[in-house]
């Protein structure tokens, strides 16, 4: 999974560099709208409840992650570029966090329901890292999952699609990190540096430590 084409390498390259600046806005909003002085900045939109099924076949809530911080992305198992670039770099943040990375849980919540059993999951989120968990579900409870993220997903059909499975699904890339309480911590835009994320949730952990 890890092993991308030349090609895609550096359309990641490029795509990093357009997006650092507008990374870092983000989440000077996003630490403005979570911060300690005065009244959010704006709404904190992002979350809420879900019922999954894990790669294990298991039904799981947002209740059952209470506790420990949440890093949360959005993709599928068949996305060619983007999911595999964002979760090796949610890898490598949690690794840069060494010890630390045992408060944090990683969720990857499949937008492809149809397709992403937890089957194909299982198989899919040992790839990045051992503590990934993969979500799917129902047409309705993966709707119900992306609605409280405010994610955005669309199927399309390319033009050499060879069939009514073969299609691929336009979805948003932001990682979400979820606090303990499971509210709204603050977001990473694809392209973030896994250091920087890494040093945006040691600085958490660092404010909410987990009891
Ligand atoms: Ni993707």
């Amino acid at each position: 999974m890890r092993a991308l084409s030349t090609l895609g390498f550096f359309a990641r390259l490029a795509m990093a560099a357009a997006f650092a600046s507008v990374a870092t806005a983000a989440i000077v909003h996003a630490d403005a709208a979570g911060g300690e002085a005065g009244a959010p900045a704006f709404p904190v939109i992002f979350g809420g409840p879900f019922t999954l099924i894990d790669h294990e076949g298991r039904a799981r809530n947002d209740k059952n992650f209470l506790g420990r911080f949440l890093l949360v992305a959005f993709g599928f198992t068949r996305c060619p570029d983007v999911c595999p670039t964002g979760l090796t770099a949610m890898a490598d943040a949690l690794d840069a966090l060494g010890e630390q990375a045992q408060h944090v849980q990683p969720l990857f919540i499949s937008v492809d329901p149809a397709r992403d059993t937890p089957e194909a999951l299982a198989s899919y989120v040992g790839h990045f890292h051992s503590a990934l968990v993969g979500l799917t579900g129902t047409e309705a409870q993966v709707r119900g999952a992306a609605r409280a993220y405010r994610v955005h997903r669309r199927k399309l059909y390319l033009p050499d699609s060879t069939g009514p499975d073969d299609y691929t699904v336009d979805h948003s890339s932001i990682t979400y990190l979820m606090g303990p309480d499971g509210a709204f911590v603050t977001l990473f835009p694809y392209g973030t540096d896994p250091s920087f994320m890494a040093a945006a949730i040691a600085k958490q952990l660092e404010r909410a430590p987990p009891r």
